[in-house]
């Protein structure tokens, strides 16, 4: 640049800097475009979470016990997000997709962690694990510091309203079927008392697991509820296949 240049461009400037309005249009407009350029590819594609095969959404049962998971608070001490970070993956398991918790509302990822993230514990302990674990975490883990939640195997689960419920969860977006809605509470039963049959619940919702899970066959408690929907956490989606196709998806352009 030579020195004549070099001059203009700096009086030209000057100009911007000492006019507070020429100064502020030009911002606007810089900043405009970065806004831009981050907001409108999220009008032109589709959909900004890549469907993932073998999500469904949660039987009655796993989601009424993922209401007592949220009623007793548990996300203020564990998150269910795994981060795609090596400590994270070699300790949890593979990262969350995003697909996992497309019917999850509200999602739980959460960001405290007094305990461990809980997003892939499904199948990893047996029921019996679970209900001693939660009636009594301290004797499984000595130092734990998770309160006691025994109460809840003798409290018989409420599901008077549970298709009013799917019905809402279908208002907003999950994909419940007239069918399901209709036969929740049926399901509720087929799914958690071993003397109903569960019907043609695995049909409806691939996967679900139909058993007693509290270990008290009589009556459906909120034990059961919230076993079911622990035991069925980060295990409808075959992780290595999804991530074949997020490779094939990238590959595509999308
Ligand atoms: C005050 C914090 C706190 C709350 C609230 C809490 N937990 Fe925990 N949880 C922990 C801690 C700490 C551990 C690790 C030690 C242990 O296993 O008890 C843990 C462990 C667990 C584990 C075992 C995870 C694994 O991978 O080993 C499960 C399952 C679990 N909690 C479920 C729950 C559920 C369900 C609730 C709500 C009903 C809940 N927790 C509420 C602190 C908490």
């Amino acid at each position: 640049m030579t020195d004549v240049t070099h001059k203009e461009a700096l009086s030209g400037h000057k100009k911007l800097e000492r006019n507070v309005t020429l100064l502020g249009a030009v911002a606007l407009v810089t900043v405009a475009i970065g806004g831009i350029v981050e907001i409108a590819p999220l009008f032109w594609i589709d959909n900004t979470i890549e469907p993932v095969e073998g999500m469904r959404p949660y039987t009655p049962l796993e989601q009424a016990g993922r209401d007592i998971y949220v009623r007793e608070g548990c996300y203020t001490c564990h998150s269910q997000m795994i981060r795609p970070f090596r400590d994270e993956v070699e300790r949890y398991g593979h990262y969350s997709l995003a697909a996992e918790s497309m019917y999850d509302h509200p999602f739980q990822w959460g960001s405290k962690r007094t305990g461990p993230d809980l997003a892939r514990v499904g199948g990893r302990y047996s029921d019996a694990w679970h209900v001693q674990h939660l009636t009594n975490p301290q004797s499984v883990v000595p130092e734990s510091v998770m309160p006691q939640y025994g109460f809840l195997a003798s409290q018989p689960l409420d599901f008077a309203h549970i298709s009013d419920h799917l019905a809402a969860l279908r208002r907003v977006g999950v994909p419940y079927t007239d069918a399901d809605i209709e036969q929740a509470r049926q399901d509720i039963l087929g799914q958690a008392d071993p003397d109903v049959a569960p019907g043609d619940l695995a049909e409806r919702y691939p996967g679900a697991q139909a058993r007693d899970f509290d270990g008290n066959p009589d009556e459906v408690t909120e034990m059961d509820a919230l076993v079911a929907y622990l035991q069925v956490l980060g295990t409808m989606v075959d992780v290595n296949a999804a991530a074949a196709q997020e490779v094939l998806a990238g590959e595509r352009g999308r």
